[in-house]
């Protein structure tokens, strides 16, 4: 029987409509977790005879990839595919998919845990009450009276703005790939990188991780936004020098970051320093660990890899370019 293959937990409450639909479509399937570290050779030895793998956060790329000679899809069970060598797959006639928006919803709600928590002092006033140290606690600030400013604004990022006209936020938007109509339509200022940074109390970012946004959150960018204003990264680690956001919280203008994602997951070296700052909230790349995103995500991933098996065109296809050499309808 052909085999698909998920290194995620596909089941949520006893039920697994992934299973389900991979089963429909005639898989075998196979649900493995790696080990710790997602290691290269686990992947690689995994794969074998593997024709679709439901993907997490694996590398997958020509050493991991060489001997899975049936591979035909890789469905991934996220946005981000920056573990991927999509020229790679491109090559070899393996669609690679995602699951644009479909944890909009709890990433959204996670990037105002952070803004919630940095600005009202939840891990620290936690710590005070159970210590039963002193009530003397330093004044928060109401959203209501801060301006949100959005690095990106396309599934995730127009969820955060649906969500910061609840909490009555002005909300500016930089994405000069998104009309200006669409973010004045959802409630929000289209600007250009000058005025966010120089307008916003809190910034937050919603963009991908490519080689042109490598860094892209650096010590100019740091040192050119608002004192006492807040730093929100939900999207990736590599966005950032994690070095000059160091400077920027340590001696520069930032009263706090909350972090979902490092350089280095687990966090090492620079990134370990850059979590264990005091003024840094930071979390396990938890953003969309949610059970009714991770359920949608199974569910369009798997309709992905039962589609190529059937032979049409998923709907989430990232590589779009294999297309051309594949009988896909
Ligand atoms: N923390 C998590 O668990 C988690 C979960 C899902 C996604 N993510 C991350 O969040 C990112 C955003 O997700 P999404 O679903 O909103 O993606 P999306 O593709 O819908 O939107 C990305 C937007 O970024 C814009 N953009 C790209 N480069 C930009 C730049 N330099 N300046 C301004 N705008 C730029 C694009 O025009 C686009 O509108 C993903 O790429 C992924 O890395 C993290």
């Amino acid at each position: 029987m052909t085999k698909a293959f998920t290194s995620v937990n596909i089941e949520f409450k006893g039920r697994s409509p992934a299973t389900d639909i991979l089963e429909k479509a005639g898989f075998e399937v196979v649900v493995e977790m790696p080990s710790e570290g997602w290691p290269d050779d686990e992947t690689r030895q995994k794969l074998v005879d593997v024709e679709a793998l439901l993907a997490g956060s694996e590398n997958l790329n020509e050493s991991t990839l060489d001997n899975a000679r049936n591979l035909r899809v890789i469905a991934r069970n996220g946005v981000g595919y920056d573990k991927i060598d999509l020229e790679y797959c491109t090559s070899r006639g393996i669609v690679v998919t995602n699951t644009p928006g479909a944890m909009a919803d709890a990433v959204a709600d996670q990037v105002f845990a952070f803004i919630l928590a940095l600005t009202r002092q939840i891990i620290s006033g936690d710590r005070t009450v159970k210590e039963q140290g002193t009530y003397d606690v330093i004044i928060g600030e109401d959203l209501s009276a801060m301006t949100l400013g959005l690095v990106g604004c396309g599934s995730i990022g127009a969820e955060v703005v649906r969500r910061a006209l609840g909490f009555r936020m002005r909300t500016l938007v930089c994405d000069p790939w998104v009309d200006s109509a669409r973010i004045t339509g959802l409630g929000a200022e289209p600007v250009d990188r000058d005025q966010l940074l120089s307008e916003s109390d809190v910034i937050s970012l919603h963009i991908p991780l490519t080689t042109e946004n490598s860094g892209i959150v650096n010590r100019d960018f740091l040192f050119a936004m608002n004192e006492d204003s807040y730093l929100i990264n939900t999207a990736r680690g590599g966005l950032i020098d994690e070095r000059a956001l160091i400077d920027a919280l340590r001696s520069g203008p930032l009263a706090g970051a909350g972090l979902d994602c490092q350089v280095t997951e687990p966090p090492t070296g620079v990134s370990l320093d850059l979590v264990k700052m005091e003024n840094v909230i930071a979390l396990p790349h938890s953003g969309s660990k949610t059970i009714a995103a991770r359920e949608r995500m199974s569910i369009w991933a798997a309709q992905s890899m039962a589609d190529v098996h059937c032979g049409k065109v998923p709907k989430f296809v990232v590589n779009r370019k294999v297309l051309k050499n594949l009988a896909l309808r």
